[in-house]
Formats: C-alpha cells, structure tokens, sequence
C-alpha cells in the first residue's frame, strides 16, 4: 500500500483521516507542529496501527523545507491543515490568510517537488456561501464561490483564507498538470479522537449549554440567519477518503450536505452517504461527557 500525507494530522478532521487511513493499509505521513506535544498529538500514537504505518514529521505550513521533507515519498497528499479562528482574528495576515495561502502555496509547490499523483485539498462551506450575488433559488454548487473581497471588507477573515488557497489550489493544478481535487465539508460536529476540543465542536457544547457561539465561525452577522448544514466528522473523514481513492472525483466536490441549498451531488455520485444528524449529536455528547466536557 501506499504512503499518504496528511497535513495538521492532529486536528479534529484529520485526526479521523488518519484513523480511515491507516485502518485501510495505507503508510501515513502525519505533519504537526510537534510530534512530541503528547497533549495535542498523543492520541495519533494511540490509534490502531500508528506503531506499524505512521510517521509524524514536524511542519509548519510556513516550513516549506520540512513539508518537502514530510511529503517526500508519498504518493498522495491530504492537505487539510490551517487555522480555524477560536475568537476574534486580530491580526489577519499573520494569523489566517499567510499560514492558509502561503501554507496551501507551500503544500502544491512540495507536492510537484516530489511528484505527488494527487492532492486533495480540504476547502470550506465558507469557501461557497459568502456570496451576495448568488441567486437566493439556485443551489450552491461548485461553480459558486465565496466573494473573497466581500469576505475581506466584512473582516471574515476565515473565508476569504478558503476560498482564496482553495481557488488557487485548483488553478496550481492546472497550471502544473498536478491532479488537485477540494472539497467543501459544512459544519463538522461529531466525537473528538484529539484531547483538545476544536472550534466547532465548542460551539456544539456551547449549544448544549444554551449558548450561541456561532460568532466563532464567522457566523454572526444579521445577513447571515441562515440555515447551517452539518456534516459528521467520521462521514466527513469517509467523504474525503472517498475523494482521494476514486480516480474520478475531480475539481471542487461541494457541499457534503444535501440539505438546505447546497448540493453534494458530485460525492453522492462517487458512493457517499452520510448517517443521521440525531446519531452525531448523540455521540457527540457521549464523547464530550467522557471527556469531561459536560456532566
Ligand atoms: N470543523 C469544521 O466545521 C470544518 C468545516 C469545513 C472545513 N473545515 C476544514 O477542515 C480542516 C480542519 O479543521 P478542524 O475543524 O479539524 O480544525 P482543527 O482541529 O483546528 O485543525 C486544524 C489543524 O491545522 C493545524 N494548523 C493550523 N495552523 C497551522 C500552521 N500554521 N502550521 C501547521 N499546522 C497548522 C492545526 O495545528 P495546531 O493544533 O498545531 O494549531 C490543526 O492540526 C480545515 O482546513 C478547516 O478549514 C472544517
């Protein structure tokens, strides 16, 4: 089998490719900032098959050196690294759009290095729906992006982090003849394999304990009462491997919810289907009391 990068192996999505990852055979690469930070990256040591099939390299994704090393040998990238804002971004350039551009600009240009046959890059609903033109009848699907300038001028500066290295992504594989494949997961929830809770599983718990904190994900403004899709991180990890694996998934997979008035049509059609919002809640709550997150 193979050997598969995945970048921020340690985070809340990652983490779970990893596990599919390695419970399929495959050899993983795992970028984190510190293989020896045990709180942030133990449980990655722990999963079944970590001790035969992973290696953790450190990067960051402003290391070009050290991804070229992490990447070196692999036949496939998942790219999903980059900074999700757990409060208000202060300091944009530094803290959300470099590591997310630069980072992505540095992941494709490693990749090419290294003759990499694919990457699949882990975009955003964010990536789609910051978009004030888009007719309010028409579904959203990979033709409609997110108004990076929009985005910018309204401070969110998550979205615009995504759909500009997401857009860019693709146009580097074009460019370079490199076989670039996003996807654009909605709202992730479901049980943590990490120790540290994530952005939006706080904002699950805080919904749990009667608390909008939407404003965490960029979701705060009156323009945006909207409905928001949810997707479960063990469908969302199946959903990317899905991506990865089939030789016919290409250009930007949208949406991983069917619902609302997004399609996801393009991974529906590559096998995906997805388990019931009652089950993530309900193992979501089971994971957060055992973590000690909610009595
Ligand atoms: N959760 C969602 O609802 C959702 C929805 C759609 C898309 N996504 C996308 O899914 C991906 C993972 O999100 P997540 O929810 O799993 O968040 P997460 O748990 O915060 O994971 C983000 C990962 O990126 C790493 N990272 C951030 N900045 C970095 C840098 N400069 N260099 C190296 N690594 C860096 C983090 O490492 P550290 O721990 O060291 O900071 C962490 O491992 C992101 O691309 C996100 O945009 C998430």
């Amino acid at each position: 089998m193979h050997s598969v990068c995945v970048t921020g192996a340690g985070g809340f999505v990652a983490s779970w490719v990893v596990k599919e990852l390695l419970a399929k055979g495959y050899i993983v690469h795992g970028t984190v900032r510190d293989p020896d930070d045990e709180k942030k990256n133990g449980h990655l040591k722990k999963l079944e098959h970590a001790n035969e099939r992973l290696h953790l390299f450190k990067a960051d994704m402003l290391d070009y050196a050290g991804l070229c090393i992490a990447i070196d040998g692999c036949t496939g990238v998942i790219h999903v690294a980059t900074p999700v804002p757990a409060g208000k971004v202060t300091n944009p350039q530094p803290e959300m759009l470099e590591p997310a551009i630069t980072g992505t600009r540095n992941v494709m240009n490693a990749c090419l290095k290294s003759k990499v046959n694919k990457v699949l890059v882990v975009s955003s609903m964010t990536a789609i729906f910051v978009n004030p033109s888009w007719p309010k009848d028409r579904p959203m699907d990979e033709n409609c992006w997110s108004d990076a300038e929009f985005c910018k001028k309204n401070e969110k500066w998550y979205c615009a982090s995504k759909v500009i290295s997401e857009r860019e992504a693709l146009e580097f594989g074009k460019k370079n003849n490199l076989n670039v494949v996003t996807i654009c997961p909605a709202m992730v929830f479901g049980p943590m394999l990490q120790s540290t809770i994530c952005t939006t599983n706080t904002i699950l718990l805080n919904l749990f304990k009667g608390k909008n904190s939407f404003n965490l994900g960029e979701l705060d403004k009156p323009e945006e009462d909207i409905p928001i899709p949810i997707v479960d991180v063990r469908d969302c990890a199946k959903a990317l491997l899905l991506a990865y694996e089939k030789p016919e998934a290409e250009g930007s997979p949208c949406g991983l919810n069917e619902e609302l008035n997004y399609t996801c049509e393009k991974i529906m059609k590559l096998g995906w289907s997805h388990r019931s919002l009652e089950e993530t809640l309900v193992d979501s709550v089971k994971n957060m009391k055992e973590a000690g997150l909610l009595s």
